[in-house]
């Protein structure tokens, strides 16, 4: 009987061939961009009108919301922050993250 040729193997090799690098390829996490670094977007964001001190002054005192209004009255006066940096900023704040903290000592 002619068995050299099994389609069934045939397609599970094809399958395989086909399918796994994608498999794989969707079993990756999804690289995400890391948030941007509390340190430069405070110097970059928050100096261009008043010293950091102004700033520095105000860290352990304000809760999250209290930085969300601080930054949302800083835009009325003329700030232009996007809506992500805000939101990092305001975490980056609250936190006294470690980059705002140095970045305050300068
Ligand atoms: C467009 C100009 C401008 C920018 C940019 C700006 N500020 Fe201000 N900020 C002001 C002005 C005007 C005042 C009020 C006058 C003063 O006290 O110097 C002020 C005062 C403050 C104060 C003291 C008063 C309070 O509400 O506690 C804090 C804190 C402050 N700013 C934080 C920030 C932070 C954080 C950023 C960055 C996200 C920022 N500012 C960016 C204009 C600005």
């Amino acid at each position: 009987m002619f068995t050299g040729f099994r389609p069934s193997r045939l397609f599970l090799t094809l399958a395989l061939t086909l399918f796994l690098p994608q498999a794989l390829a969707l079993a990756q996490p999804p690289v995400e961009p890391p948030p941007p670094e509390c340190g430069p977007l405070l110097e970059n964001q928050c100096q261009s009108c008043h010293y950091l001190p102004r700033v520095c002054s105000k860290l352990g005192k304000k809760s999250r919301r209290g930085w969300q209004a601080t930054i949302r009255v800083m835009i009325r006066r003329g700030a232009t922050i996007s809506a992500e940096d805000q939101a990092r900023l305001a975490d980056c704040l609250a936190q006294s993250e470690p980059g705002i903290v140095a970045a305050c000592k300068k």
